[in-house]
């Protein structure tokens, strides 16, 4: 795979400082596809200014050749390839060799992947203790940071972040058990005994299994419902660099393990901003309740004294449909017709989908339906409860991650992400004894 670094290109940007008159020439960095960057590195040490943009709606990060948005155009495509085409034609496991490795495997290395893979399903039977400090309605989310952050504990053997096997090693342990992981957490909340992973099985098939076999009979996996489940983790792969990918390179630059990486990811997906927003859907639309009662919904929405804003909708970079909300808007109904289920929130949905799209506040900021909109739909026909959507977010997101940790720590120029700040506070005060102080 040929490496493409960031390339300076001809174009500089002037910034003059108008209280001095001074000017300094700044380079403008270009990738292979997307907007061209300033290059602001060296702005400190020559103007003694910083540049100044919360929540990063100005800023690149890094460099990365994992995934590409054009987000006014609604294009996603990883490594090249658009979701679209993967959603329809590869498997997750493929998906996660193409993240990880940069290219899609052949027919001999998807065996010997897969085979990694089903190596380190298992987890650490001492584990199981760990779940059993847990109060039972603890929620899955919480269960899952303990739990991945405990990782370091149990596999400490491969958390020596310089070494690059030590790194593939983690890499593939986490896909492998996040599954597990994720099935504990759901069987520990409704008091169900914990099922082993079965290596006959795919990857959806096996976690499908581990969530709703119980001992007492058996479980037949539906091939839709696994077909279905594979889908749903593709379409949550990766997204550049979001708020969760970000914590996680974030919590990496500090050097610290990637378990402890993941973890963090897994926290700040957890927000109804982020990946929390699935289950907020849900029970949005549960509380809307019928058709006749979106309008009044939709005002809440848009006012801007009322907190209420329509979760599912809006995203930082689309300004377009999100194509991963397209391919499970199809995905849904196909599900539903195939389990027979005639759920009234799917209309629901596609309804306030409908009204939202044709409101002036909703066009006028391009806020269309995300990822999150309609995957608690087919999540609850397969069978999850709400609580356990963000999990199923995170589980299908952790390849992700671990690919864009392992991005930047393979990167020579990574160093420790330290953003700056613009002081508001007092700037001095002699201390006052406490007798003294009103
Ligand atoms: C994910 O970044 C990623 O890639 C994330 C993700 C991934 O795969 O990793 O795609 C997954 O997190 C999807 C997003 C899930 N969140 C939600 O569905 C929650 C609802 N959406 C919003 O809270 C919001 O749209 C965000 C958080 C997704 C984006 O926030 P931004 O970029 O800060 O948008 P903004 O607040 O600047 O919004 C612009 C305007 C504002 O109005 P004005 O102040 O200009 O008048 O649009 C309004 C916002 O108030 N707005 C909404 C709205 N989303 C934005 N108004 C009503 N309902 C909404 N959902």
């Amino acid at each position: 795979m040929n490496v493409k670094a960031a390339k300076t290109t001809d174009a500089t940007v002037t910034v003059t400082d108008n209280s001095t008159g001074k000017t300094f020439d700044l380079p403008v960095l270009g990738g292979t596809l997307g907007p061209r960057a300033i290059d602001v590195r060296k702005l400190y040490a020559e103007t003694g200014m910083f540049t100044y943009d919360p929540g990063f709606t100005s800023t690149a990060s890094c460099e990365s050749e994992i995934t590409y948005i054009d987000g006014d155009v609604g294009i996603l495509r990883h490594r090249g390839y658009s979701i679209e085409e993967l959603a329809e034609n590869s498997d997750y496991l493929e998906v996660c060799h193409l993240l990880l490795y940069g290219d899609l495997p052949n027919a001999d290395r998807k065996q010997e992947f897969e085979a990694t893979i089903l190596r380190h399903t298992m987890v650490h039977e001492q584990l199981l203790y760990l779940y059993r400090g847990f109060r039972r309605d603890a929620h899955p989310m919480a269960i899952m940071v303990g739990v991945v952050g405990a990782m370091s504990a149990f596999y400490h053997d491969s958390i020596d972040i310089d070494d690059p096997t030590h790194r593939m090693i983690s890499a593939h342990r986490m896909i492998a058990k996040m599954p597990t992981i994720a099935a504990m957490a759901y069987k520990f909340s409704v008091g169900q005994p914990f099922t082993y992973p079965r290596n006959d099985l795919s990857y959806a098939e096996n976690f499908l299994h581990m969530t709703f076999a119980v001992p007492t009979e058996e479980y037949i996996v539906r091939p839709s419902v696994a077909k279905a489940m594979d889908r749903i983790f593709i379409l949550h792969a990766d997204h550049e660099q979001n708020a969760s990918t970000s914590t996680v390179r974030l919590a990496g630059s500090s050097g610290a393990n990637p378990f402890a990486c993941i973890a963090a990811g897994i926290s700040s997906l957890w927000g109804p901003a982020h990946g929390g927003a699935n289950e907020a859907v849900l029970n949005m639309l549960n509380e809307i309740g019928s058709k006749e009662r979106i309008p009044e919904y939709l005002e809440k929405a848009k006012n801007k004294d009322d907190p209420f804003r329509l979760m599912g909708f809006g995203h930082r970079v689309y300004k377009n449909y999100d194509p991963r909300a397209a391919v499970l808007r199809q995905s849904t109904h196909e599900v539903l017709e195939e389990l027979g289920i005639d759920d009234p929130l799917l209309e629901l949905a596609m309804e306030l989908e409908r009204i939202a799209l044709e409101d002036e506040y909703f066009v006028e900021r391009k806020l269309f339906p995300n990822v999150d909109f309609y995957s608690g739909i087919i999540l609850s026909a397969i069978g999850f409860p709400t609580s356990m959507f963000t999990v199923l977010f995170a589980l299908a997101r952790t390849v992700g991650w671990v690919a864009q940790w392992k991005e930047m720590i393979e990167d020579p120029s990574q160093r420790i992400g330290r953003p700056r700040q613009i002081f508001t506070g007092e700037a001095e005060r002699n201390f006052i004894t406490l007798k003294d102080r009103l």
